[in-house]
């Protein structure tokens, strides 16, 4: 569910009859996206996920993996981030414990590696290129620490990847087992696919379910802005950037959905940065952020666009009666009732100030919800793509620090580093 009401009451130029006029541009941009998928075309195959994941491929993959303590993701960006965010909505206390190696900073990871128990722990490698250094060089130190720890870490890694490459290479060469990275599905966008779920199979969570939400999305999508959410939140924060909003503050009101933000900004800054444009993402927490980052949104630059996100339901816990003066108004609600409040109040005073906001509402964070925001947001940020007539799908700028970085160690012949090189001669 998107409600795109404070858009219209806060924004000069984004009226009712805008809006109509760029749903024409939706239902076009619709067709296009149509054809994308179709032909199972780069990044528009992304969105046939919910009909051409195969879940149970997913959970034999990891079947011999019994209930492990730690689960270690040697990945980065997209080969991380939504697993990390499915991971983060779903997990309680009993579930694994789970690490992500996307940076390659030697304290975290020595410090990480000195203190979890190997034997026990399930490594699962994910790159859809199998050449991004960091990588590589996380899964080869990994490796080593489990070797040294006399463990048999081939028995304990689960590979994701693609047909060829170096982690290909050395999967088959320790017979490893691999699961496939789909065709024609980008890192940013590979969330509900063999990268994004084997943690998710690792701890138990019903894939079905998180397929179908994401199904649910799908069947949602239309050549109308007025019939899609997904299509409505790409089209108004689309319109909103071309009038100045650009900054796009993502503020989940839950903190299961705290990497949520993360795994947004990562897709929104990726994928529509390109030729001058875009929309910075910024993260955000309520009520947390209320009492930091708010002050701005309300009373900084107008050039923001403040999205809040919320479950309809969740398990709420009463707050105990007190006879204090002062504070017996509390007595008897809620917190979720206190949170539900702060939400509110933030939407209104927004609102009141003149500042655009959008609301984005999920039945409950479990599977089938967490399912439908990733699928949501994907098309919408494909959506966004189409309209502002970039190449939603390409990273050039991500690609150009990866070539020079491989250089840089020796790993080819790059014009990249030896951009970096020059400068290193003249420091
Ligand atoms: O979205 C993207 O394309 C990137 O963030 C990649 O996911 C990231 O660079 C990791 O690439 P790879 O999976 O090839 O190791």
């Amino acid at each position: 569910y998107v409600d795109l009401g404070n858009i219209l009451e806060t924004t000069p130029g984004v009226t009712p009859d805008i809006l109509d006029r760029l749903d024409s541009r939706v239902a076009t941009a619709h067709d296009r996206i149509q054809t994308g998928m179709e032909n199972e075309e780069h990044g528009y195959a992304a969105l046939n996920l919910p009909e051409t994941v195969d879940t149970d491929e997913i959970k034999t993959a990891v079947d011999r993996f019994d209930d492990p303590e730690s689960i270690i993701t040697v990945g980065i960006g997209g080969s991380a981030l939504g697993a990390a965010t499915i991971d983060a909505a779903l997990s309680t206390p009993d579930h694994a414990d789970t690490y992500y190696l996307d940076n390659v900073d030697p304290e975290a990871i020595n410090a990480l590696l000195e203190t979890i128990d190997l034997e026990d722990t399930v490594v699962n490698v994910v790159s859809r290129s199998g050449t991004t250094a960091e990588t590589l060089a996380n899964f080869l130190v990994v490796q080593e620490a489990m070797a040294d720890a006399d463990v048999e870490w081939s028995d304990r890694t689960v590979v994701t990847t693609g047909d060829e490459g170096n982690l290909r290479d050395l999967a088959d060469a320790h017979d490893l087992p691999v699961l496939r990275v789909p065709d024609g599905v980008p890192g940013r966008f590979s969330a509900l696919s063999t990268v994004g779920l084997a943690v998710a199979a690792l701890q138990g969570y019903d894939l079905d379910a998180i397929v179908e939400g994401a199904a649910s999305e799908a069947d949602k999508l239309s050549g109308s802005l007025y019939d899609s959410p997904a299509y409505a939140y790409g089209a108004a924060t689309y319109a909103l950037a071309e009038r100045g909003a650009l900054t796009n503050a993502l503020m989940p009101y839950s903190e299961d959905l705290e990497y949520f933000a993360e795994w947004f900004a990562q897709l929104w800054a990726e994928s529509l940065g390109k030729d001058g444009v875009g929309q910075t993402p910024a993260r955000a927490l309520g009520a947390t952020d209320q009492h930091s980052q708010l002050q701005l949104y309300r009373a900084g630059p107008r050039d923001k666009v403040v999205t809040l996100v919320r479950p309809r339901n969740r398990r709420d816990r009463q707050i105990p009666e007190t006879d204090l003066d002062g504070l017996s108004y509390l007595g008897g609600s809620s917190l979720g009732e206190l949170l539900a409040a702060e939400f509110e109040a933030t939407e209104a005073s927004l609102a009141a100030a003149g500042r655009p906001n959008i609301r984005i509402e999920i039945d409950r964070v479990d599977e089938r919800g967490i399912g439908e925001l990733l699928y949501g947001m994907e098309a919408a940020c494909i959506m966004y793509g189409e309209l502002a007539n970039v190449s939603t799908f390409t990273q050039p700028a991500v690609e150009w620090g990866k070539r020079a970085a491989r250089g840089l160690l020796g790993g080819g012949e790059f014009e990249e580093a030896a951009a970096v090189a020059d400068k290193r001669e003249l420091l």
